[in-house]
């Protein structure tokens, strides 16, 4: 069945009617079909392929190395298991910023290829024009102001935005660009919580997601790793809320598999293919 035919698919409109509604909006990461599929089954509103897929599945230190196709190749992958959430891609470090041209032409990528519905971009009022042309193009837009992490280098470091008046007036002044652009929704990225629900009341039309942005948001977003615990020990920002350890669990499973092989024990006669059965 074709998804545009499929009752109940989370899209832009349902995403506004939340926010008029005061109705939280649960966002998170995902980068392949079967985890995709698990927390579409639970519920999940908005699957986010991140491009922090650069770090928890690619290990790299941050998410500047990660390359369109294999943004593509996540995306395609949480798409065909996605069937209630709305798929959004996020467009990887200089995959929009050269030019509008380049922009339109990989956000229509991850729509055309890959099935998402949505694209998300980095940057404030810098990115209007570009955010502008690609909803004119028919793609949706999730915007993402506070902590960049593509422009770390700029930020020094993960630094927590909105305390100081310059820096909430920036945000608030970007946050309002952006909704004006037409952004369906922008990620609130560690924000001082009391901006953040300033922004999140002043916007009407657009949803706001906060990660490290307080309670004020139209939505939260976090990551599916650092929830589940598949994270370096060493990470474990003030926002992060644990939901499970699976790393003792994992390893469990492959220390009895290592020993039943050694052992001899796997497989058993139940476990092979015999010439009688
Ligand atoms: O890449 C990502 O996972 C993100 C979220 C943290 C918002 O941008």
């Amino acid at each position: 069945m074709s998804r545009i035919t499929q009752k109940n698919r989370v899209t832009v409109q349902t995403i506004a009617t939340m926010k008029s509604k005061g109705e939280k909006i649960a966002v998170l990461t995902a980068y392949d079909y079967f985890v995709a599929g698990l927390l579409d089954s639970a519920g999940i509103d908005i699957l986010l392929v991140g491009d922090s897929a650069s770090n928890v599945i690619h290990g790299h230190d941050s998410t500047l190395p990660i390359t369109m196709e294999i943004m593509l190749a996540h995306t395609a992958a949480v798409a065909r298991g996605s069937k209630r959430a709305m798929v959004v891609a996020d467009m990887p470090f200089l995959s929009y910023q050269p030019s509008l041209e380049v922009a339109i032409t990989n956000a229509g990528r991850f729509l055309k290829e890959a099935g998402a519905e949505a694209v998300k971009l980095e940057g404030g009022i810098e990115m209007v024009p570009t955010i502008k042309r690609l909803v004119e193009c028919g793609i949706p837009v999730m915007g993402h102001i506070g902590l960049t992490p593509q422009s770390i280098h700029r930020f020094g470091g993960p630094k927590v935005q909105g305390r100081h008046e310059r820096s909430r007036a920036l945000l608030m002044e970007s946050a309002l660009a952006l909704q004006e652009a037409g952004c369906f929704s922008m990620v609130l990225e560690l924000v001082e919580k009391s901006i953040a629900a300033e922004i999140s009341e002043a916007l009407s039309t657009c949803a706001t997601i906060g990660i490290g942005a307080g309670p004020g948001c139209d939505g939260q977003v976090l990551v599916i790793n650092d929830i589940l615990g598949l994270r370096d020990p060493g990470f474990k920002p003030k926002f992060l809320r644990e939901y499970a350890d699976l790393p003792p669990i994992i390893s469990d499973a492959a220390a009895r598999f290592i020993r039943d092989v050694r052992d001899g024990s796997y497989p058993n006669d139940d476990e092979s293919f015999d010439l009688k059965k």
